[in-house]
């Protein structure tokens, strides 16, 4: 496993946890930072012994908030474009990732680190986590990614409402939104996570991997009444139904139903 300057990185039961380790400093996500979490999820991804991994801040007080700032200082209009485009590279690998990620949120979640939180597949907050895009306080917006997946999650009425007013929500707030998942005590955060990550583990990996492809290539098309389902999300959708009925796994799971036992995909 390689060793990381700014995360701790375990493996536990196929859950890989990644945690972003700059508690004195928020966990501010420096460059170095951002790149290390998408080396880490790579590096996860393609180890067979892991099946998922949980992405979490170091303390009780942060996940991480937001970008470092004191790296945006003095960069060219070229230089904040190519620091953009660096976060959105690695959040994209990690909602592109086949292997399930959970976002533990143990805390501020701003900025950039609620970009990173979005960009996982499900977020678990703890009770004292708190969301926000507070961006516009420095003349800035989201550049990993946040102006187009807070809209996907909240709606584009409140989630540009929460951009341009830079407002910090709370947990419950987020639940209530559709922005986190569950809302769960900080003691019991990491075994909320471990809980449904065990859960889906029992399913097929591959039809886990297709859900996550067809979902990502939502792109906002409605079936049409007369022309019927059209668009990206439902061509992958079709693309992704038939690929799983070359992988092995569903013979397993039919074949499991029809004998009335569980499937086993290991
Ligand atoms: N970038 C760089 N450093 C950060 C940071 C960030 N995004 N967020 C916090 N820090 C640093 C602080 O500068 C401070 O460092 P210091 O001890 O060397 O001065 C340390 O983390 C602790 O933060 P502090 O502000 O003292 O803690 P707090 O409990 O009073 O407030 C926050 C916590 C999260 C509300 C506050 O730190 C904050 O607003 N951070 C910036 C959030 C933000 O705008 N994010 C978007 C960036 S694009």
């Amino acid at each position: 496993m390689n060793t990381y300057q700014n995360l701790k990185v375990n493996i536990e039961n196929g859950i890989c946890t990644i945690t972003i380790n700059r508690p004195d400093k928020m966990n501010a996500l420096n460059r170095e930072t951002v790149q290390e979490i998408g080396a880490a999820v790579k590096e996860a991804n393609e180890n067979k012994s892991v099946s998922s991994m949980i992405i979490t801040g170091e303390g009780a007080k942060a996940f991480a908030a937001g970008a470092d700032i004191k790296e945006f200082m003095g960069l060219t209009k070229e230089q904040g474009m190519a620091m953009a485009k660096a976060g959105q590279d690695v959040f994209q690998s990690i909602e592109d990732c086949p292997k399930p990620v959970i976002a533990a949120v143990n805390g501020f979640a701003l900025g950039g680190g609620c970009e990173l939180a979005m960009a996982c597949h499900l977020r678990i907050a703890s009770e004292n986590a708190k969301f926000g895009q507070p961006e516009v306080n420095l003349g800035l917006i989201p550049g990993y990614g946040g102006t187009q997946r807070l809209i996907r999650y909240v709606g584009r009425s409140k989630g540009l409402e929460l951009m341009m007013t830079a407002e910090m929500i709370n947990a419950h707030k987020a639940l209530e939104l559709g922005l986190v998942n569950y809302v769960v005590p900080q003691e019991e955060l990491h075994a909320k996570c471990v809980g449904i990550l065990n859960e889906i583990k029992t399913k097929s990996p591959f039809a886990v991997g297709a859900a996550i492809r067809a979902a990502n290539a939502y792109d906002g098309v409605s079936p049409n009444p007369i022309y019927g389902a059209k668009g990206i999300g439902f061509e992958t959708e079709l693309a992704e139904f038939g690929k799983c009925f070359v992988s092995e796994e569903i013979k397993e799971g039919i074949s499991a139903f029809l004998e009335k036992r569980k499937p086993n995909f290991n």
